[in-house]
């Protein structure tokens, strides 16, 4: 029996992007289904620690936001879409604050309160608004419980999309997206959903690394998805990693966040000498590409299993008052950060780069958006500067909501889909080909694309990307499809992204670097990486 849903909008994904253009929508009578392939709270957003930029001091500026922005970004931001994206910071946080969420205040000289602000690296002033040390928590929970009492919301968890589905434009010059076959992996079951607009808000890819900060969700799925359906991607090479992470055989990559730095913190080698300063005149507050490639070096030069980040000089109080997640994570491990230094090393933690978007969070087929993590939108160039990307998240599902809003009526409905077809598979022997094949892409992607690349790991790496790709070809042919697979195929196809976009940069630049051509070339305009499909 046909099991289809249809809605005026389907919006892929449950995070700080997703619910914040469902709420945006829903407002405007719009009927709109939210998917998560997890639970609600399975995205990056409800981890984001240090919090969200936005300029509130009255020595900071909107063009001190854009300059240290371009400056991260290493020659590649388009200005234009940091401009955009910076000028909406104050109204986005209001805009949250509305929804319920409770940032951080602290008093002022005369009794007032104001918004607490935290420094992080890149930022040249103190702009980042955050709920204590947990603020994706915060933004997360309040939107999930408004968008679960809009009457105009349907939330779909553990609901994991297969493919998009697309039809010719009526020219048949282009595509436009009507809908998307979905796993109900609870049931065990391919359902379609159908709409006339689509929104990938899938978040990132950094997944595809062995070790990452980043939750299960984030395979690169809306990537992939995008790039399958015939989307341009973007700027792939640009994988960002975070310095600061927890080393611990049982801490999984917990995020330090930066903030510890932008309080103080200093960065030691175990001897307890500092090295920052001589890779960066701003020591530990340098933007990330620079502090994640010096504890690197670090590390790989001297044989070392991390490096240390102490706060220990700041009171007892102030620390559990400004880093009660961390305190509480660390103190279960026996690292108590008011009198110790606590054991890092630099894990994946962002995807600069993804599915092409324009300033309206449009992608190259009609009728599809992608916004967050997902979209390359031109805010982050080559390196994102800490706490700007919740903001985009903010400011591209305002845009988004926008052009739909504007356009909804004029789109044609969806038209009849048939059911997803399981007549030619059955159910897998050897589920172990997958679990196997998750574990070799993760390890050679960390090993062969990580922090530090040269043409010969890459060339290894996308060798045994063609021998997966194959291998997962034929498996997703011949059974039935489940989550891990479904990741899995996402996975191997935004490595090979990765590689190619990697291959194809003839300099290092922000977080690309490579040994065979390590340094910037300014001979010539500085350049994005797009791949066609
Ligand atoms: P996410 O929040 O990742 O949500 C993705 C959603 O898509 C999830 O609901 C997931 O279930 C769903 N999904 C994915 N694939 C599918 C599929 N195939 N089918 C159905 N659903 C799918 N940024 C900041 O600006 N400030 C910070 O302080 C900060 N701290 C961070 C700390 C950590 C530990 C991490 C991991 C990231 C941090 N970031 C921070 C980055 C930021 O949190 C993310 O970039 C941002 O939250 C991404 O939001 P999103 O809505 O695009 O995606
Ligand atoms: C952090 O708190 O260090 C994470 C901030 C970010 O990724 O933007």
């Amino acid at each position: 029996m046909s099991d289809s849903k249809n809605y005026d909008v389907l919006i892929i994904g449950s995070g700080g992007a997703g619910l914040s253009l469902a709420l945006k929508l829903a407002d405007h009578s719009v009927r709109v289904a939210v998917l998560s392939k997890f639970a609600l709270t399975a995205g990056s957003t409800y981890y984001a620690q240090g919090g969200i930029s936005a300029v509130f001091d009255a020595d900071d500026s909107i063009e001190s936001h854009i300059e240290d922005t371009l400056d991260a970004g290493a020659g590649l931001c388009d200005p234009d879409i940091v401009q955009l994206t910076v000028t909406h910071g104050k109204s986005s946080i209001d805009w949250l604050r509305e929804q319920g969420v409770a940032f951080t205040e602290e008093q002022t000289a005369d009794g007032k309160k104001q918004l607490h602000l935290n420094r992080e690296g890149g930022h040249s002033h103190r702009r980042i608004v955050h709920t204590a040390d947990a603020t994706g928590k915060a933004v997360s929970l309040s939107l999930i419980e408004r968008a679960q009492e809009h009457a105009n919301i349907e939330l779909f968890e553990h609901h994991n999309v297969v493919e998009l589905i697309t039809r010719p434009t009526a020219d048949k010059a282009n595509k436009r997206v009507v809908g998307a076959y979905v796993l109900d992996s609870k049931q065990q079951k391919v359902k379609t959903f159908t709409a006339r607009v689509v929104v990938l808000a899938t978040g990132g890819a950094s997944k595809v690394y062995l070790y990452s900060t980043n939750p299960q969700s984030a395979t690169g799925d809306g990537i992939a998805l995008a790039w399958r359906a015939g989307c341009r991607v973007s700027n792939m090479e640009f994988m960002q990693f975070h310095p600061t992470c927890l080393f611990h055989p049982h801490g999984q990559s917990f995020l330090i966040s930066e903030a510890v730095r932008g309080e103080g913190g200093k960065l030691i080698l175990p001897d307890g000498s500092p090295f920052m300063h001589k890779f960066d005149a701003r020591a530990e507050l340098a933007p990330r590409d620079i502090v994640a490639r010096a504890i690197d070096h670090e590390i790989k030069t001297r044989g070392i299993d991390c490096v240390y980040l102490d706060i220990s000089h700041k009171t007892a109080p102030f620390i559990c008052e400004h880093f009660p997640t961390i305190y509480k994570k660390c103190l279960k491990f026996n690292i108590d950060i008011t009198k110790q230094p606590i054991p890092v090393v630099p894990s994946a933690h962002y995807t600069c780069g993804g599915v092409l978007t324009d300033s309206y969070a449009r992608t190259d087929i009609h009728n599809l958006y992608a916004i967050g993590e997902v979209a390359c939108t031109g805010l982050h160039g080559a390196n994102r500067m800490a706490s700007n990307s919740l903001l985009e998240c903010l400011v591209f599902a305002e845009r988004a909501s926008e052009d739909i809003l504007q356009k909804l009526d004029s789109i044609a409905a969806a038209p009849e889909i048939p059911d997803w077809d399981e007549s030619k598979v059955s159910d897998s022997d050897e589920e172990v080909v997958v679990s196997h094949n998750w574990d070799e892409l993760r390890r050679f992607m960390w090993d062969y694309v990580g922090i530090v690349r040269s043409d010969k790991r890459l060339d290894r790496a996308m060798n045994r990307v063609d021998l997966l790709k194959k291998e997962i070809a034929e498996y997703y042919g011949n059974f039935r499809v489940t989550s891990d697979l479904l990741e899995l195929r996402n996975l191997v196809t935004v490595a090979e992204l990765i590689i190619r976009c990697a291959k194809h940069r003839k300099e290092s630049r922000g977080l690309h670097y490579t040994l065979d051509y390590p340094e910037t070339d300014d001979s010539k305009p500085a350049e994005n990486t797009i791949l066609t499909p």
